[in-house]
């Protein structure tokens, strides 16, 4: 059984702004998508990490990763995944994670390949805390409402059908397309560490939540 995770990282990372796409800035003097990469290869049950990296992003990888495998995206996350997935016919499970998102544990992906054994996708999930309320002012009942976090561990073959077959707009994440298929989508718990860098601020942060890890370690 052969497990390959897929780490995205072809975005331009508009909203965090910066000299360099978010993914490659640097987090405690390493580039950010360094730390997931190094998860997956710490992990016993993954096998191969294929990173998915924009145009021209080539010369920035190499610089931090010389040796590692790669494959070009495309203009959407749901493109860059599929160039990614197209790349690996020989995987059975595949991990698919936003380079955005650093900070991940071992036991998250623990928690994922067990619900898979029994799902067709697993998908790591986070209470909502605050009031949700819609734009036009109603407010949401938060328990039934959960945020979805990467990595997501799907079966390889539902998620080809699932890219091949999607008909929507614009997905945010890939296990919104299997449940469009029909497909069962198992629900674990994720990890407030697992927060993706999106707005400028989140680097920083991201760079204060290492140090206390560190000083708590
Ligand atoms: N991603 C990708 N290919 C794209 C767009 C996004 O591989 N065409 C990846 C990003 O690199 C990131 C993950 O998908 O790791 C989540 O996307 P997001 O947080 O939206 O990152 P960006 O698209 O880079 O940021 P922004 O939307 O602010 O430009
Ligand atoms: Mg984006």
């Amino acid at each position: 059984m052969k497990t390959v995770a897929l780490i995205v990282a072809a975005g331009k990372g508009e909203r965090t702004g910066g000299a360099l796409p978010k993914q490659f800035a640097h987090l405690a003097g390493r580039p950010m998508l360094l730390w997931s990469h190094e998860a997956f290869a710490a992990h016993p049950a993954v096998d191969e990490i294929v990173l998915v990296i924009g145009a021209g992003q080539e010369q920035l990888l190499a610089d931090c990763l010389p040796n590692a495998r790669f494959v070009l995206g495309g203009a959407t996350r749901r493109e860059s995944v599929a160039r990614g997935l197209a790349a690996v016919p020989d995987a059975d499970r595949i991990l698919v994670h936003d380079a955005a998102r650093p900070f991940l544990a071992a036991d998250v992906i623990d928690r994922l390949l067990r619900a898979l054994e029994t799902a067709d996708c697993a998908i790591p999930t986070l209470p909502v805390t605050d009031t949700i309320i819609s734009i036009d002012g109603a407010t949401l009942p938060r328990e039934q409402l959960s945020r979805v976090q990467t990595p997501q561990a799907f079966r390889r073959a539902i998620l080809t059908r699932a890219h091949t077959q999607w008909e929507g707009g614009e997905p945010t994440d890939d296990a919104q397309m299997v449940r469009a298929l029909g497909g069962s989508v198992a629900m674990v718990q994720g990890d407030a560490m697992l927060e993706k860098v999106t707005w400028p601020g989140d680097l920083a942060s991201a760079e204060a939540r290492i140090g206390w890890e560190t000083r708590m370690a």
